[in-house]
């Protein structure tokens, strides 16, 4: 939707307390950029499942959950790397999944599934005496922002974030809430807090 126009200022003070909403929306929308939140909603390795009785499905099946929190800016995703192994074994048995390149509208969520194949062994050694494990994911892409005003991309911005996976001896994630994949670069943050009250101060100078 294209940006509306601001009523005749000649109406009342109303329309330019809109307005003024408004530009601070527009103005807080194009500054501020959040990096996407990555999440994993399911985690399942049949092989760790002790009521299969088996462990001859050792493949991995996860579901990812990316969001886009901006207001205003779209998310262009490089290929998204997810690497997956051992948590107690971390030089062996790293296997990754990509997920395609793809363009994410703002305030949208995605969905991705994606699956590795480990080996018995493999899946059996990761496995405490209790049937239970622990896993490590890593997920690295890198995102450009697409500003909704000015139709621009932004340049690249590395995405790695990870988390621990605790596997229980049904052969899914422990935490039954979606496991938060984290490491958000701090210094970015702070950049667009510092930003935004910068350009906040300024607005105000210019206008008053
Ligand atoms: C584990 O295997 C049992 C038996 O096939 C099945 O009923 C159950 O749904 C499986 N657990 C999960 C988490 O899929
Ligand atoms: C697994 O083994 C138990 C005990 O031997 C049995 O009761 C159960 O039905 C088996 N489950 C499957 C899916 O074969
Ligand atoms: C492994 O388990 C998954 C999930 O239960 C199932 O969809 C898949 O067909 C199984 N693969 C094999 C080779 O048994
Ligand atoms: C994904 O990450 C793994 C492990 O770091 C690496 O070996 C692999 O080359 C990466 N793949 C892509 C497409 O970047
Ligand atoms: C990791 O796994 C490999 C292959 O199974 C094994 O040789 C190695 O000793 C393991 N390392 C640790 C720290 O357990
Ligand atoms: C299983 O064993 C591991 C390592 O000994 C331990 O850290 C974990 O708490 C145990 N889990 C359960 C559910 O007993």
């Amino acid at each position: 939707m294209p940006m509306k126009r601001s009523p005749s200022r000649s109406s009342c003070g109303c329309g330019s307390i809109i307005s003024l909403c408004l530009a601070i929306f527009f103005l807080y929308g194009n500054i501020h950029t959040s990096n996407p939140k990555c999440s994993i909603q399911d985690f399942y390795l049949p092989a760790l499942n002790n009521s299969l009785n088996s462990t001859d499905n050792a493949t991995l099946y996860f579901q990812l959950k990316l969001r886009n929190p901006n207001i205003l800016k779209g998310i262009y995703y490089d290929p998204v790397n997810v690497t997956v192994f051992n948590k107690f074994n971390t030089t062996t048995h790293i296997r990754n999944y990509v997920v395609p390149d793809f363009y994410q509208g703002f305030r949208k969520t995605a969905e991705k599934d994606g699956s590795v194949n480990f080996n018995e062994g493999a899946v059996s050694r990761a496995a405490f005496d209790n049937r239970t494990a622990v896993f490590r994911v890593d997920l690295v892409t890198a995102v450009r922002f697409k500003s909704f005003v000015w139709k621009t991309k932004s340049k690249r911005h590395q995405i790695m974030v990870g988390a621990d996976v605790e596997v229980n001896d049904q052969g899914t994630k422990v935490n039954q809430k979606n496991v938060k994949l984290s490491q958000a670069p701090l210094s970015l943050r702070f950049c667009c807090v510092v930003a935004v009250l910068f350009n906040f101060l300024v607005f105000i100078l210019l206008n008053f």
